[in-house]
């Protein structure tokens, strides 16, 4: 069975156990919580209905503490319907790039047409970032060595995190930065010198997630906007060493930020 194949049956199940019908338009938007974000979900909208990954066709439990492992169907204020999913699968875990690109092409198929990708980052420039700051993803660098498309279909990535939606968000909010995400497979950390490297190739912000599902989104005709939680400096640049737990804690110590933020943007999108 091919990977649309699975979403399709996968968006079925979803949308029965989220208690739409197939007449129903459905959802507005997608958000796929990184980690540090998970906490910042609870103020998007009121939670409708909860459905484990593991109740649907090809979604695995995430195997990382703080990653949450489930979608949530939630209802904002202004009335839009946005699933949200906790927890997201990394290439990192061995399962393949059709198994991180499942919850994209999924929402998709249950007939999302905008996707928000937030994640917690490496920040590359200490200079002007600070720890807890969102960024907007302007661009990526895709170094996971990894794409979850397979054939000759060559896509256009000439703007694979939409304008329009940077635009809007930092109408929102105009302190926000933007900054290049670059990605590697994980899940080490990098090395100062892979820093250095990536400081010199033009990236702003260093993770191991999103870029292949922006991919997939953009395959699968989604407009697209990124956020990173800069949560460390990344390795080298401050003196100290890193670690998960300290990226989880900044998400909690900012999830109220974090929070007032996606709810206004999933109203405006
Ligand atoms: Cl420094 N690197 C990567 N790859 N992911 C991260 C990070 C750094 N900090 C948070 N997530």
């Amino acid at each position: 069975k091919d990977a649309y194949t699975l979403a399709s049956e996968a968006a079925a199940a979803l949308r029965s156990a989220a208690g739409l019908d197939t007449s129903d338009a459905g959802f507005d938007t997608a958000l796929v919580m990184g980690s540090g974000w998970v906490p910042a979900a609870d103020a998007i909208g009121e939670t409708v209905r909860e459905i484990p990954f593991t109740d649907l066709p090809g979604f695995r439990a995430p195997a990382v503490a703080g990653h949450g492992g489930k979608i949530r169907v939630v209802r904002t204020p202004s009335g839009r319907h946005a699933l949200i999913f906790l927890g997201r699968t990394h290439l990192y875990e061995g399962l393949g790039v059709d198994a991180v690109a499942h919850g994209v092409r999924t929402a998709a198929a249950a007939g999302v047409r905008t996707l928000v990708l937030t994640n917690a980052a490496g920040g590359l420039r200490p200079e002007t970032q600070n720890v807890g700051d969102p960024v907007l993803i302007s661009d990526h660098i895709n170094l996971t060595g990894a794409n979850p498309i397979t054939g000759t279909t060559f896509i256009d990535l000439t703007e694979v995190y939409s304008r329009r939606l940077r635009a809007l968000v930092r109408e929102i909010d105009p302190t926000l930065a933007e900054g290049v995400y670059v990605a590697f497979r994980g899940p080490t950390y990098e090395t100062p010198a892979e820093i250095r490297m990536l400081r010199t190739l033009g990236g702003d912000m260093v993770g191991m997630s999103t870029v292949l599902e922006a991919i997939a989104a953009r395959e699968a005709g989604l407009e697209v906007l990124g956020i990173s939680l800069v949560t460390n400096p990344g390795a080298g640049l401050s003196g100290e060493p890193l670690d998960h737990e300290e990226v989880l804690e900044v998400g909690r110590a900012t999830a109220a930020r974090m929070g007032v933020l996606l709810s206004k943007v999933v109203d405006r999108l």
